[in-house]
């Protein structure tokens, strides 16, 4: 498949392009997406061959115009209006039930659907008022979520097109949050404080049920080299990096020299920092073949709840513990 690259000036291309059941790769505030409209089943059934995508996780519906859920979903919760009047356009995806008229493919034959209305300039404007735009994040399945117009590339081949426009702000794939369950399948940017201040019993669900958040089963946001949480006071762990030369380390100022191997990841313990620059770095370092990446713990408050859940699924949950025992709770 020849791959179209698209600028911001092209948008109304990549709508002429979606319309007619073609894939377009996007930016978002989040993640770049891979979309296909929801009235074409080919484009949709293709997202799925592209990114070698489980058949059973569903995707997010992207809408231009919050009026727009009404065509989407058959139950309106009183307070969905209000979660979508806070943080609409923005990171918060919306699953309610569905109507029947929305595609079995694009909802996994869930109930359910997922629904959001990005914050991207050029999100917005390829929507429009009118589109309905099915598009998980644009990597192969279970490789970190593309944060750059760059990342974008190695799905060139197996798309129409792509509408390459910088890096995205927040790095990390938006919040999904269960309106009738009360409860956050993912975390994301609009944090769980952000939710609780609409809903004040909203809890973050943290089940293997299947059915409930499909796409946390299956391994994610995993580079080829074993990444590890790093543990110890930081005596041990600068001892640890001076030792371990052939491994890569993200790391607070604390830690930080100014080596290849080492990068800054929390400057001045910023987590919003940290959280979009999370995938880039991953990303950087599993090309350059090192034994192993360790990373920080970091606190499960706001962002950093979201930041940690991504971390822990890119380790496996395992962590080297210097000066103890280490943990290996991976589940193989
Ligand atoms: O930020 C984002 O959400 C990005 C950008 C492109 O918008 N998209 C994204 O899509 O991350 P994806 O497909 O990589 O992740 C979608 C997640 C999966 O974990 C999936 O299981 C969950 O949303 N999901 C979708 N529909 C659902 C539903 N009906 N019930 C429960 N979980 C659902
Ligand atoms: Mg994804």
């Amino acid at each position: 498949m020849n791959t179209r690259i698209l600028t911001k000036n092209d948008i109304a291309e990549a709508r002429t392009l979606l319309k007619a059941g073609r894939n377009v790769i996007f930016p978002t505030e989040t993640v770049y997406g891979l979309g296909a409209s929801i009235d074409s089943e080919e484009a949709l059934k293709h997202i799925f061959i592209a990114k070698g995508r489980p058949q059973d996780n569903p995707l997010i519906i992207h809408i231009g115009k919050k009026e727009r859920i009404e065509d989407i979903f058959s139950v309106i919760p009183e307070e969905t209006y209000k979660l979508i009047d806070a943080f609409w356009p923005g990171p918060l995806t919306i699953v309610l039930p569905k109507k029947e008229s929305v595609s079995d493919t694009v909802s996994a034959g869930l109930k359910t659907v997922g629904v959001r209305m990005p914050s991207h300039p050029v999100a917005l404007e390829l929507l429009g008022e009118d589109l309905f735009v099915a598009a998980p994040s644009a990597n192969p399945s279970g490789y970190p979520s593309p944060t750059k117009a760059s990342h974008t590339l190695e799905m060139e081949g197996k798309v129409d097109a792509i509408i390459m426009d910088g890096d995205c702000d927040v790095g990390l794939e938006s919040t999904v949050y269960d309106v009738l369950g009360k409860r956050i399948l993912r975390p994301g940017a609009v944090t769980l404080e952000d939710i609780r201040t609409i809903v004040p019993d909203a809890s973050l669900y943290e089940g293997q049920e299947k059915t409930a958040s499909p796409g946390r089963m299956y391994k994610h946001y995993a580079p080829k080299t074993p990444v590890y949480f790093l543990e110890g006071s930081v005596e041990e762990q600068r001892k640890f990096i001076e030792n371990e030369i052939t491994s890569a380390f993200l790391v607070d100022d604390i830690l930080y020299t100014k080596e290849e191997r080492i990068r800054r990841f929390l400057p001045e313990g910023n987590l919003f920092e940290a959280s979009k620059h999370f995938y880039e770095l991953l990303r950087e370092l599993d090309e350059k073949g090192y034994d192993a990446i360790y990373i920080p713990k970091v606190e499960r408050t706001g962002i950093g709840l979201a930041l940690m859940d991504r971390m822990m699924r890119s380790t496996e949950h395992k962590t080297k513990r210097l000066g103890g025992e280490n943990e290996d709770h991976s589940r193989k």
